[in-house]
């Protein structure tokens, strides 16, 4: 079956009190219209999304993330039905066409499927019950459950208003059906408005049976105000770490535990409290997070603990590795099996190979570090000359003394020594000690002489 969904994304969220346009408002770091988009990709599904107010901006969001999706504008906000009326040209006939909000992100593949599946009769919508109904469209069903009408909150009697069951604003239809049903519209309602959910009246009437299928509340909320974009936040956080519970981690704090992203791992790995997950997380088995970390876009190995406080972002670290605390790896940061990277240590596009260390406050930048080397505290390469970054390499089983600079570029052998302190620019071969730092200098009895 050929889905082609029509993305409503042209209202103009004032409620948000933001410059920023509604469908651009994030949820774990991500805009809503993008994570509508990402449920589309998952459905295999053409998408239009219709814009209106603030256009150019989420035009411009559109181009740069990566998307298949047609635009459409809406040049006056005349309502639902009205919107999707302006996307219709991009459809064709023999498709179903799914309905969804940009300013509704949570929706559950599972709800899409069944809706879709449901449409195979020609039509379907998506409901919810809640207890506070207030403002939403209420369905009135029949004996046997069938959909006969939406009923807007401005036009329903009271009767109406006391039922439960609500429109979520998700349907799915038949490319055909919606064409003729549109035609059928108008605005002779409270609002002025035209309100796509008189089809479900107009369809009914035509003989077809439309099944309401129930989504839960949660999944179908949306957002129009930093208040309900926050409580969006809690649930995603919530769905996320059920996630991760399901997949066998075992988390210090399900409320304090922020995936933002796609997490894969072994078993036995455990995350402490205020681990942020962002990006495409892969973690290999028995791996130890500990608290107050930030990862984004990391791949790591088994056995590997990741101590307190550290950032990592765009970077790998083999197995049985220990990071942190308050070490931060940044982007082509490559960190071999065994090796360690200790507090206040800074690497970029370093590759640290297996069993090497460094301990304590260094900065490896454009550095490539042999295998069972060591660090010492302080090191630092001197990767940039004010225009160009350099390279700096390092054998096998060297020792680069306390509080070195390495200017770039410059590489030193294997199994070699560099005395503390040294300023290293001239190049160390194998086996060799290179001491570069000013000699000590005694002068006995300097104070006494002075006086
Ligand atoms: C709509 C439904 C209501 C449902 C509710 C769920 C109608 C008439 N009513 O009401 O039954 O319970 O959603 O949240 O459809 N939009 C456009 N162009 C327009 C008008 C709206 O793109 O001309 C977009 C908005 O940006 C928004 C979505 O469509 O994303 C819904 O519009 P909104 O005005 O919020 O509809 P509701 O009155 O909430
Ligand atoms: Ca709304």
């Amino acid at each position: 079956m050929n889905i082609h969904t029509i993305i409503l994304a042209a209202g103009a969220g004032s409620r948000m009190k933001s410059n920023r346009a509604k469908v651009l408002q994030t949820i774990g770091g991500m805009s809503m219209l993008q994570r509508v988009l990402n449920k589309v990709e998952k459905l295999n599904s053409k998408a239009t999304v219709v814009l209106g107010h603030q256009k150019e901006s989420v035009l411009k969001h559109l181009n740069s993330i990566s998307n298949n999706a047609n635009t459409v504008i809406q040049e006056e906000q005349l309502g639902t039905a009205d919107a999707v009326k302006s996307a219709l040209s991009k459809t064709t006939a023999g498709e179903k066409v799914l309905v969804l909000y940009g300013d509704v992100p949570l929706v559950s593949s599972e709800s899409l499927n069944t809706l879709i599946a449901e449409a195979d009769q020609g039509f379907s919508i998506l409901t919810t019950e809640l207890d506070e109904p207030h403002g939403y469209g209420r369905v009135i069903t029949d004996n046997a459950n069938t959909a006969l009408a939406i009923v807007e909150e401005k036009d329903a009697t009271n009767t109406q208003r006391a039922i439960k069951e609500i429109f979520t604003g998700i349907l799915c239809i038949d490319q055909e059906l919606l064409i003729a049903g549109l035609q059928e519209i108008t605005n002779e309602n409270a609002a002025k408005e035209f309100y796509l959910t008189d089809l479900v009246k107009i369809i009914s009437a035509k003989g077809i049976k439309i099944k309401p299928i129930k989504a839960n509340n949660d999944e179908v909320r949306g957002a129009n105000s930093k208040k309900e974009l926050e409580a969006l936040e809690t649930i995603l956080r919530d769905m996320n770490a059920e996630d991760l519970l399901e997949q066998g981690i075992t988390l210090a704090d399900k409320a304090r535990t922020d995936v933002r992203g796609d997490v894969t791992a072994g078993s036995d790995c455990e995350l402490d409290v205020n681990v942020i997950l962002e990006g495409k997380i892969e973690l290999g088995n028995n791996v130890s997070i500990g608290a107050n970390n930030y990862l984004k876009n990391v791949v790591i190995g088994d056995n590997t603990r990741i101590e307190p406080f550290s950032h990592l972002c765009n970077a790998q670290v083999g197995a049985n590795c220990n990071i942190g605390p308050y070490a931060r790896l940044r982007e082509g940061s490559v960190i071999e099996d065994a090796a360690k990277v200790g507090n206040f240590v800074e690497t970029k596009k370093t590759i640290l190979g297996k069993g090497a260390k460094a301990n304590h406050f260094t900065y490896l930048g454009d550095a490539e570090i042999g295998d069972n080397t060591n660090i010492g505290a302080g090191t630092i390469t001197c990767n940039y000359d004010g225009k160009n970054k350099h390279k700096t390499s390092v054998g096998e089983d060297s020792f680069i003394g306390t509080n070195s600079s390495l200017v770039a570029p410059v590489e030193i052998g294997k199994n070699a020594y560099v005395g503390a302190g040294s300023v290293i620019t001239k190049d160390v071969p194998d086996n060799a000690l290179a001491v570069g730092r000013g000699k000590q200098v005694i002068k006995e009895g300097y104070s006494k002489d002075k006086k």
